[in-house]
């Protein structure tokens, strides 16, 4: 559910129409409905919290301050992977002692960073990496809070880029090494093992693989008991999906806790949840405006001024999102390429779309972009990058403004 719809033939972001924004701010636009995003994060509460479990955002799906800002207002934690990402956490105001660090690759300092600002688990990856984090705790003299990210081998039936739980990826300790992993980790000086962490995919439109992965833990969870290894934690991970298109129906956080919860009652955890994207993905969308058209006799080409700089998600995974126009009116349909301005055949947001014909100039709202849009974005082709902005009600303000050319050289000596 979002807050982007039409009224009339004008489409609006809550009470704001897009258009207005466009004009306001210029294009590329990243757009927030703010209601948007506190109904997915109260439905995550309602799903997960009551029973006091921790909603963990994963900060790399958007990790704008004032996106943060409304999350730590809601008390919610950060799930993190980089000292830049526990930077951003802390500034915005989210509690250390609901910050979770997963990444394959943390490292000295960044682990020392997050010891000192007492993060509440690191979920650790390798045994290499255990090792490095008992080295840096014990120059710190404290003990590092742990999990072990278990790769339980469950399909999730995703893009393959971004599927993680499967023994082929870089992601985690197969599951049958985990007890021996617990096992060594007890016994290092400056580890205390907190919990156990699981995350096998992104944009999940199914409950099997969740559930499928979260049984292959379970008895791990019970083994360590046995052997006196007490977990408080057990980390589900991210990775409910969204609807980009209208085929699409993913299930939302109730039926998610509904299938999972069940499996692991009484068993006296506390549950992690690590969304990213079905918080905050419907509740952006990136407004381009058409600069021109083209036809090769093979194509139609919509040229607009957003490129894969602003939203890689269509080159990279051939993602789908829909492209809507700001202003409705009637006119034919054709086939076209959206396309941006970069010098790549894979620059495209859309690709054999069936759309109104575009006009010149004309406002293109491109759906689902919150998540994965601006913070995939870069300078390639020296574009300074676009501008965003958070909609609240009738109201509207600019929460990052546009690079300038200046930006693109910041820092070069
Ligand atoms: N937790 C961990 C350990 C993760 O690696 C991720 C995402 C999440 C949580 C959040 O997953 P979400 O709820 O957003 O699905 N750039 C890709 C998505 C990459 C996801 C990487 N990990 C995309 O645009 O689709």
């Amino acid at each position: 559910m979002h807050y982007f719809s039409y009224k009339g033939n004008v489409l609006y972001a809550e009470d704001v129409p897009l258009e207005a924004l466009a004009r306001e701010y210029g294009t590329p636009l990243y757009v927030y409905s703010k209601a948007t995003v506190l109904r997915h994060i109260q439905a995550y509460k309602k799903a997960f919290c009551g029973s006091g479990g921790i909603l963990c955002f994963a900060l790399k799906a958007n990790s704008n301050g004032a996106v943060l800002k409304l999350l730590a207002e809601e008390e919610a934690g950060a799930d993190i992977v980089s000292g830049g990402e526990l930077f951003r956490a802390l500034k915005a105001g989210i509690s250390p002692s609901k910050i979770v660090y997963a990444g394959v690759g943390k490292t000295a300092a960044e682990i020392e960073f997050a010891l000192k600002k007492k993060i509440l688990m690191f979920n650790v990856e390798s045994g290499e990496e255990m090792e490095a984090i008992n080295r840096v705790a014990g120059g710190l003299g404290v003990k590092a809070p742990v999990a072990l990210r278990v790769n339980p081998d469950v399909d999730p039936r995703t893009h393959p880029y971004i599927s993680t739980g499967m023994k082929k990826y870089k992601f985690g300790m197969p599951v049958e090494d985990a007890l021996e992993f617990y096992g060594k980790a007890a016994k290092m000086e400056h580890i205390r093992i907190t919990g156990i962490h699981q995350h096998i995919g992104s944009q999940l439109t199914d409950l099997a693989p969740f559930r499928d992965s979260l049984k292959k833990l379970l008895p791990v969870v019970e083994k360590l008991r046995g052997s006196g290894i007490d977990l408080k934690y057990l980390d589900l991970g991210g990775g409910l999906g969204i609807r980009y298109s209208r085929d699409e129906n993913p299930p939302v956080p109730s039926q998610l806790a509904g299938s999972l919860l069940p499996l692991i009652k009484g068993l006296g955890v506390t549950v992690v949840v690590e969304p990213g994207r079905s918080i905050i993905g419907n509740a952006g969308v990136l407004l381009t405006k058409c600069l021109y058209r083209k036809s090769t006799g093979e194509k139609n080409f919509v040229i607009v001024d957003a490129g894969m700089n602003d939203l890689l998600r269509p080159s990279l995974y051939g993602s789908f999102h829909e492209v809507l126009p700001a202003i409705k009116s009637r006119r034919a349909f054709q086939v076209a390429d959206v396309v941006g301005p970069i010098c790549e055949s894979g620059d495209f947001l859309a690709k054999d779309r069936r759309m109104p014909v575009v006009k010149e100039g004309e406002t293109l709202c491109v759906m689902g972009a919150g998540a994965y849009g601006y913070s995939m974005s870069s300078n390639y082709n020296s574009r300074p990058r676009g501008a965003e902005v958070m909609v609240d009600g009738k109201s509207h303000r600019l929460v990052r403004r546009r690079e300038t050319y200046q930006d693109l050289i910041k820092g070069e000596l």
